[in-house]
């Protein structure tokens, strides 16, 4: 891309996030009692580089636009209302918030598909602050890889104090030369690691340049909200630190990646890193995806004014949430075993989308699906005990686990050290063992599979309850 294209597309994306941006911030609307914030889920087209076709067919909240950044504040009621705008049906979640059951979007567990013309209201107070992010979960496969995926911003009570905040949403589309979306998924990929895009984007970009502010401390929110890419991270050789890991500030410090030992960030997980820029006007620092052939640089950060002059020192520490504390002496331990499925027959998600054959199974079951009732969970828990749940992959494939509406910790690994830092989403490597503790602290049943769309979608779901 070069300067001009990259200006006319900013340009373009800047004023419609500048008017989303008030727009979706719960100070200004959608407070209980007040109108909701409206997101309307629409098709739309969309351009991916001066050089490419129009491609048809994707989905958003805006027209010719990604789906905005939604910002909410901690602990201020927000009310959003999803009205559905597609000939599809649909549901919205909102990936690592702690809510209400019934807030949760998942179908036919917490909710009815939301169909064509029809509405449904989530209203929720979101407890912690950090970054997050939203998707559908009915026609997840087909509606994500059309484009529907945004980053959620929970703001802290109290301004943190940076230059810049800047949501990066990662995320692949594959498109055939035509511009336009190729199959979403393949049994190929279903049956490995997920099939992969051929288009790596940032904010639906591809190597979008951001300004930011020389000598500045800036503030970045990566989100892998990709189907089924872990992305591995090179960033900038400046001084910076991860603050924060999948939405909550870290504890135990997150190691700095480089080009040796790049930082592994899997479907639904997200990174939150502070960052000095340089003094100069007009440096170009790039964010940098390892790819198995070659590399590409997912956004260009590039300096801009006269040095403000800040300090590493002068980096805010993120004021912990309001998190539950395991017991881990008092902790129960239940397994779940991860792995190829001997049925593989469909599963039965209803309104929602089915591929035709299952691969994946927790405790060798494979989801049977969404619409398919009288289906037990694969754990139930008491409310307010701790529990340490071991997560077993018996696959030579890696799966980035995900639970619903509780926070979990991981707390070791039989195959590397790892930083215990509360989370929604663990990468489980190939035939690897976690143990995490969480407090089954929120009453509901919650959707609990793994990440890589194809997966859950091929029995690699099933929830956990909580009662
Ligand atoms: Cu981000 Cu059940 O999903
Ligand atoms: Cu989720
Ligand atoms: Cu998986």
């Amino acid at each position: 891309m070069d300067r001009r294209q990259f200006l006319l597309g900013t340009a373009g994306a800047g004023a419609l996030a500048a008017g989303g941006y008030g727009l979706w911030r719960a100070a200004d609307s959608g407070r209980a009692g007040r109108d909701p914030i409206e997101l309307q889920v629409r098709e739309t087209s969309y351009t991916f580089g001066a050089d490419r076709p129009e491609t048809a067919g994707l989905v958003s909240l805006a027209d010719g636009a990604p789906p905005p950044v939604l910002r909410l504040k901690q602990g201020q009621p927000a009310h959003l209302r999803l009205v559905n705008a597609l000939p599809d049906y649909t549901t919205m979640h909102w990936h690592g918030i702690r809510l209400p059951n019934a807030m949760d979007g998942v179908p036919y567990l917490t909710q009815f598909p939301v169909g064509e013309g029809e509405a449904f209201d989530y209203v929720f107070t979101p407890p912690d602050a950090g970054t997050y992010w939203y998707h559908p979960h009915c026609m997840t496969m087909r509606q994500m890889a059309q484009g529907l995926t945004g980053i959620l911003v929970v703001e802290e009570a109290e301004d943190m104090g940076f230059d810049a905040d800047v949501p990066l949403n990662l995320k692949d589309f594959r498109l055939g030369d035509d511009g336009q979306l190729l199959p979403y998924f393949t049994p190929r990929g279903a049956a490995r690691g997920g099939t992969l895009g051929n288009v790596l984007t940032t904010n639906w970009q591809v190597s979008p340049v951001e300004d930011v502010p020389a000598g500045g401390l800036v503030r970045l929110r990566l989100a892998a909200t990709d189907t089924a890419r872990i992305y591995q991270l090179v960033l900038p050789d400046v001084p910076g630190r991860i603050i924060a890991w999948d939405g909550h500030p870290v504890r135990e410090e997150v190691p700095w990646p480089t080009a040796d030992a790049p930082l592994a960030l899997s479907p639904g997980q997200r990174v939150d890193v502070a960052l000095r820029m340089p003094d100069a006007d007009g440096v170009e620092l790039a964010v940098v995806a390892r790819l198995g052939f070659g590399q590409q640089d997912m956004v260009r950060l590039r300096t801009a004014g006269a040095s403000l002059g800040r300090h590493m020192r002068e980096v805010p520490v993120l004021p912990a949430n309001p998190l539950p504390v395991p017991d881990l002496a008092k902790a129960e331990m239940q397994e779940l075993v991860f792995g190829w499925t001997p049925d593989g027959s469909g599963a039965d998600n209803g309104l929602c989308g089915t591929f035709g054959y299952s691969f994946w199974s927790i405790d060798r079951t494979p989801w049977p699906g969404d619409a398919v009732e009288g289906v037990g969970p694969v754990a139930t828990l008491k409310l307010g005990r701790s529990y340490v749940l071991r997560l077993r992959n018996e696959s030579p494939n890696a799966h980035p686990i995900h639970l619903h509406g509780l926070v979990f910790t991981p707390i070791r690994s039989n195959r590397r050290t790892l930083a215990t830092n509360p989370t929604d989403t663990v990468l489980l490597q190939r035939n690897e063992v976690i143990d995490v503790a969480l407090v089954a602290d929120n009453p509901g049943d919650w959707a609990f599979h793994c990440h890589v769309i194809e997966h859950q979608k091929t029995g690699l779901a099933g929830y956990v309850r909580v009662v």
